[in-house]
C-alpha cells in the first residue's frame, strides 16, 4: 500500500532523512521508535507530502506520488493528483490540531464538507458514528478548550477517519498527554489494528508497539537501523543501536 524507496530529505545543511526505504502491506501496523531527532516525524511527514523529499521515490496504492529521473530532479504528481493521493492518509499529530472555534462535531465535518463537498446533513451521520467509535458521542457539541487532552486526541482520530483513509499515520499520539491519559487513545488505535486498518504508529510507547504492531521499525539518524515482527524487536534486537536504545528505555 506504502512503497518508500531510498528517500533523501534535508534542512539546510541537516541531512534529516538518509535513503529510508519502507514497504508496507494491507493491514500492516508499523511502529516506528527510536531517539528525538532520528526523522520519525519527517519521514511520515514527507509520505503524505506535509514536507516535499529531495530524492527518492514514494508510492501509495499503486500510485506514483513522488519519483526520482535520472537527473537527479524530483518529480511529483500533479497538483490535483498529489492531493487525491494523499487523501488516502489520514493524520493525526502530537499536537491534537483541532479547529478551537469549531465544536466537536464541526471539527469532524469540516474536511469532508470543505474537501469532499458533501452537505453537512451528509455528513452528519458517519461523523456521529465516528464518535461513537472513539466514545465521544455525548461530546458532540462541546469545543475543543472543554475536552480533556484524551478526548482531543479522540476527537482527531475522528476527524481523520472522517476522510475514510486506506491509511492512518499517527505521529506520537499519545506524546501531549498525561500518563492517565494515554490509555483511552492507545485503546481507540487498538480498535482500528483490530479492524485491520493499515497504519504506520511513531511512538515511545514500547508495550503498544510490542501488544499491537505486526512490525516495528527503529529509526536512528535519519536511517532505519532495523525493522523486524514486534515480537523479536524486543526479545532479541540485533543492532547495537537498537539493543542501546531500548535497554535505555528499561
Ligand atoms: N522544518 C524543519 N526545519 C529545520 N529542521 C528540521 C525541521 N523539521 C525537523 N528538523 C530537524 O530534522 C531532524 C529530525 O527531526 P524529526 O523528524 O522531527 O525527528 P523525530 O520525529 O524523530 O524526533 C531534527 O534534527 C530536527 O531538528
Ligand atoms: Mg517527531
Amino acid at each position: 500500500m506504502i512503497s518508500a524507496n531510498d528517500i533523501h530529505k534535508r534542512f539546510g545543511s541537516t541531512e534529516v532523512l538518509r535513503g529510508v526505504s519502507l514497504h508496507i502491506d494491507k493491514g500492516d501496523v508499523v511502529a516506528v521508535i527510536g531517539p528525538s531527532g532520528s526523522g520519525k516525524s519527517t519521514f511520515l511527514r514527507c509520505l503524505n507530502r506535509l514536507e516535499s523529499i529531495d530524492r527518492g521515490r514514494i508510492d501509495i496504492e499503486g500510485e506514483t506520488l513522488v519519483d526520482t529521473d535520472a537527473a537527479g530532479a524530483c518529480r511529483y504528481a500533479a497538483d490535483a493528483d498529489s492531493r487525491r493521493i494523499c487523501r488516502k492518509m489520514g493524520m493525526v499529530f502530537q499536537q491534537f490540531n483541532l479547529f478551537p472555534h469549531l465544536t466537536v462535531l464541526q471539527n469532524v465535518i469540516e474536511a469532508p464538507v470543505t474537501v469532499k463537498g458533501l452537505t453537512r446533513e451528509a455528513a452528519i451521520p458517519a461523523a456521529e458514528e465516528l464518535l461513537r467509535k472513539v466514545g465521544l458521542a455525548h461530546k458532540r457539541d462541546a469545543y475543543p478548550s472543554h475536552l480533556s487532552g484524551g478526548q482531543k486526541q479522540r476527537v482527531a482520530i475522528a476527524r481523520a477517519l472522517a476522510m475514510e483513509p486506506d491509511i492512518m499515520l499517527f505521529d506520537e499520539p499519545t506524546s501531549a498527554l498525561d500518563p492517565e491519559l494515554t490509555g483511552e487513545v492507545l485503546r481507540t488505535i487498538r480498535q482500528l489494528a483490530e479492524e485491520h486498518m493499515t497504519m504506520i504508529v511513531v511512538t515511545h510507547e514500547m508495550a503498544f508497539a510490542r501488544d499491537v504492531s505486526t512490525r516495528v521499525i527503529f529509526m536512528d539518524g535519519g536511517e532505519i537501523i532495523e525493522e523486524r515482527p514486534a515480537a523479536e524487536m524486543f526479545a532479541s534486537p540485533a543492532h547495537p543501536r537498537t539493543r542501546a536504545f531500548l535497554n535505555h528505555l528499561a
